[in-house]
């Protein structure tokens, strides 16, 4: 790596596999590549594990005694804090301004069962109530004598970035080694880490890699902005020697299905086809939602037939079994539940 960083090893299985995907491949007609990453070890694997090894490596510098983070009811980031700071001794809570699902399920029981709190607020809409429920939160524990580490949502900041530049690195290797340094990676886009940290790596390490993204929640200028905002920081934080415009992002955002995490049949396809042609789990809110963007991306001819592709899992199949999702698949799964 051109750049530096300190982490703490907590993902005892890196490098995660690039593998070939026969089945897949002859399916969509193209060179398919998956890399892995939802096998990254604790807590059930994902893409903020790698993330969370930078962003740990601080908080322990800083003397933390708890993670403190944020998203929506089934983050699988908050997920990954949880099982992070488990294995480092430190409290953790997960700070949700969302409806309470009404069960303890899914990334919410994970989440229990590594002995992380998890704290909702309904939302109103009222302005700069994130962060004043987040202020909160913080203030709650530190109340209690703990030094928080508060960990933005996802994991995206600079440090968190890292994780996915090291990735980027690994993946620059496993490729030149299989002959498939051509390829395109695509990779899901949330709260946009995930994409940077490749982007970065990719670009300021001089790999001959190409990187899509594939939004799986609106868009918007927000979003426009916080992308550049993003790289402008990383650039100035380390020094990075790559250069960019909004036009060297390549973002389809018009994958999104109607929005963040909402039930999609497509998605559930493009689920059930990964699982039952590769027995790959994806989940119904990011990687199914990538999948059948790049789907979409193959039909509507934008991924030419035999274009090598690497799909990177970044993880999330405990969100199958969130209660708006469980429904859907308990519907369409009926049929295969026989009594004899
Ligand atoms: C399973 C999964 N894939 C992809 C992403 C998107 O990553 P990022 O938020 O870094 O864009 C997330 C984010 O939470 C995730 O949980």
């Amino acid at each position: 790596m051109k750049i530096e960083g300190k982490k703490v090893n907590l993902t005892s299985n890196l490098p995660t596999p690039l593998e070939y995907l026969p089945s897949i491949s002859k399916e969509l007609g193209v060179e398919f590549y998956i890399k892995r990453d939802d096998l990254t070890s604790l807590a059930m694997g994902g893409n903020k594990m790698r993330k969370l090894e930078y962003l740990a490596y601080e908080a322990l510098e800083q003397g933390a005694t708890m993670l403190v983070t944020a998203g929506g009811a089934q983050t699988n980031h908050g997920r990954q804090t949880a099982g992070v700071a488990a294995k480092l001794g430190l409290k953790c809570a997960i700070a949700c301004l969302d409806n309470y699902p009404g069960e303890i399920s899914a990334n919410i029981l994970l989440d229990r069962l590594m002995g992380a709190d998890v704290v909702f607020r309904k939302p109103t809409g009222a302005p700069g109530e994130q962060q004043a429920f987040l202020n909160d939160v913080i203030a709650h524990y530190e109340a209690q004598g703990e030094k928080v580490y508060f960990i933005p949502f996802g994991g995206s900041n600079d440090v968190g970035m890292l994780g996915y530049y090291e990735c980027a690195c690994e993946l620059d290797r496993q490729a030149k080694a299989m002959g498939i340094e051509d390829a395109t990676v695509i990779s899901a886009v949330g709260s946009i880490g995930t994409y940077m940290g490749l982007w970065c790596g990719l670009k300021n390490e001089g790999s001959p890699l190409n990187l899509t993204g594939i939004a799986i929640l609106p868009f918007g200028e927000d979003r426009e902005k916080r992308l550049m905002e993003y790289f402008a920081s990383a650039k100035e934080s380390f020094g990075l020697e790559c250069e960019a415009e909004r036009g060297d992002f390549h973002i389809e955002t018009g994958y999104v299905r109607g929005g963040y995490n909402l039930p999609n049949e497509d998605v559930r396809k493009a689920v059930y086809l990964m699982a039952r042609k590769e027995a790959i789990i994806l989940d119904p809110c990011y990687t199914g939602k990538a999948f059948a963007g790049l789907i979409d991306m193959i039909n509507e001819g934008k991924i030419k037939k035999g274009e090598k592709i690497i799909f990177l899992h970044s993880g999330g199949h405990p969100g199958i079994n969130t209660p708006h999702h469980r429904v859907e698949f308990e519907r369409e799964l009926q049929d295969g539940i026989i009594m004899m």
